[in-house]
């Protein structure tokens, strides 16, 4: 297995790769090298046979704090243009594989944007959320203003992004962006998140990854082409063998329980 500096790897359950960002000094602010290793990683899994689904978290006292303010002060307009500055932050969203975001403390700009590009939020009660880039004079620059604008609408997003004032866990539940906020305890989040990752790794893998393709369409087009999309994914999967299995199986189910009856 690769070495990794800035993150932490492993398979805690059946089907389930877990990594966990490990840059504690500095809250899991996202420097570069800590992104190119969590892209790897997760292209990694992705590409892995054994796994179905993958757990992205940080400490419980942070998921991640941000972008690496340290690293981004002294760039210039060149710099960033020319390198161009993050863009390489949403190769994650490419994948087919689900990746369900574990957050607890501090996820603040970046941190949040990098838990919007993940395709499930759970959220402990001590997670704080926020795009407080207002206050170093920019904006968010990983997906924040349209992400958030399509996952809790304008004005809130408007309000958030204008003022950078934080926003708790229980907020982000009640606006949905967040599924569900877990019990209270040190690592809840994060069982819950394996636990969930198990459930959807049992299932067919063909049908997970056509699932999660139909889910994204609705964020990218037009309800009748969306509907198309979905019909065609769904058209597809009857040349799949576990169309078969799972549909004949449910019958043979259903018919012991008629039997019963
Ligand atoms: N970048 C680099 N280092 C960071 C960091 C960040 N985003 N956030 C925290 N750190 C570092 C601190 O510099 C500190 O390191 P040193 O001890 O070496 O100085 C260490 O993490 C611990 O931080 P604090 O001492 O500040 O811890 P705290 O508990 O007092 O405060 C906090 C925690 C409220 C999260 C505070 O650290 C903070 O406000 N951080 C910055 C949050 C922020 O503005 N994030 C947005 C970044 S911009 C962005 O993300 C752009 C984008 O859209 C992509």
């Amino acid at each position: 297995q690769k070495q990794y500096e800035y993150i932490l790897l492993s398979r805690p359950a059946p089907g389930v790769g877990l990594i966990t960002l490990n840059r504690p000094k500095a809250l899991n602010a996202l420097c570069t090298p800590l992104f190119k290793e969590l892209n790897e990683a997760l292209v990694d899994l992705d590409a892995d046979d054994e796994i179905g689904a993958v757990v992205l978290t940080g400490s419980n006292r942070a998921f991640a704090a941000g972008a690496d303010i340290k690293e981004m002060k002294d760039k210039t307009y060149a710099d960033v243009y020319k390198n161009r500055f993050l863009e390489n932050w949403s190769e994650m969203t490419a994948l087919s594989k689900p990746v369900i975001a574990a957050v607890s403390g501090y996820a603040l700009g970046g941190g949040c944007e990098l838990a919007l590009m993940c395709d499930i939020i759970l959220a402990s009660p001590t997670a704080v959320f926020g795009q407080p880039e207002i206050n170093l004079g920019v904006i968010p620059g990983g997906g924040g203003t349209q992400r958030l604008a399509r996952a809790i609408g304008k004005s809130r997003t408007m309000e958030l992004t204008l003022t950078g004032r934080n926003f708790s866990a229980a907020e982000a539940a009640s606006w949905g962006m967040v599924s569900r906020v877990v019990e209270e305890g040190e690592g809840k989040v994060v069982e819950e998140a394996v636990s969930m990752a198990g459930v959807i790794a049992s299932k067919g893998r063909l049908a997970v990854q056509a699932g999660k393709e139909a889910v994204n369409a609705a964020y990218e087009l037009t309800l009748e082409e969306g509907l198309k999309t979905e019909r065609r994914i769904f058209h597809g999967l009857f040349a799949t063998h576990d169309q078969k299995e799972g549909e004949h199986g449910c019958i043979e189910l259903w018919g012991h329980s008629w039997l019963m009856r």
